[in-house]
């Protein structure tokens, strides 16, 4: 599967929803996260990401965003067509400490 990770946040720019083929993207206030029993692998998603933040899970390093997509996958509502980013989401490329920031 693929997961999001904290790169989403406050960035949300939902290229993302519009090439996922099975719409499996939920989404919270301040980013998106990946259902990983419902994401077909197709990897189309990671590289149209502007803020670089979906990764494989097989990466090192991504088991607590693997438990955080599946957690919240759970409790957001799923998201099937690309919204308009947040105003200032350029300004949050690339921002290191997103998630103790702004997580929600
Ligand atoms: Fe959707 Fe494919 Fe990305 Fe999974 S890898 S979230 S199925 S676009
Ligand atoms: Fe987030 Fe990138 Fe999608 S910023 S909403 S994962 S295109």
């Amino acid at each position: 599967t693929y997961v999001v990770t904290d790169a989403c946040i406050r960035c949300k720019f939902t290229d993302c929803v519009s090439v996922c083929p099975v719409d499996c993207f939920y989404e919270g206030e301040n980013m998106l996260v990946i259902h990983p029993d419902e994401c077909i692998d197709c990897g189309v998603c990671e590289p149209e990401c502007p803020a670089d933040a979906i990764r494989a899970d097989t990466e090192p390093g991504m088991e607590n965003w693997l438990e955080l997509n599946r957690k919240f996958s759970g409790l957001w509502p799923n998201i099937s067509e690309a919204i308009a980013p947040p105003e200032d989401a350029q300004s949050f490329v690339g921002v290191e400490g997103k998630f103790e920031a702004y997580f929600s």
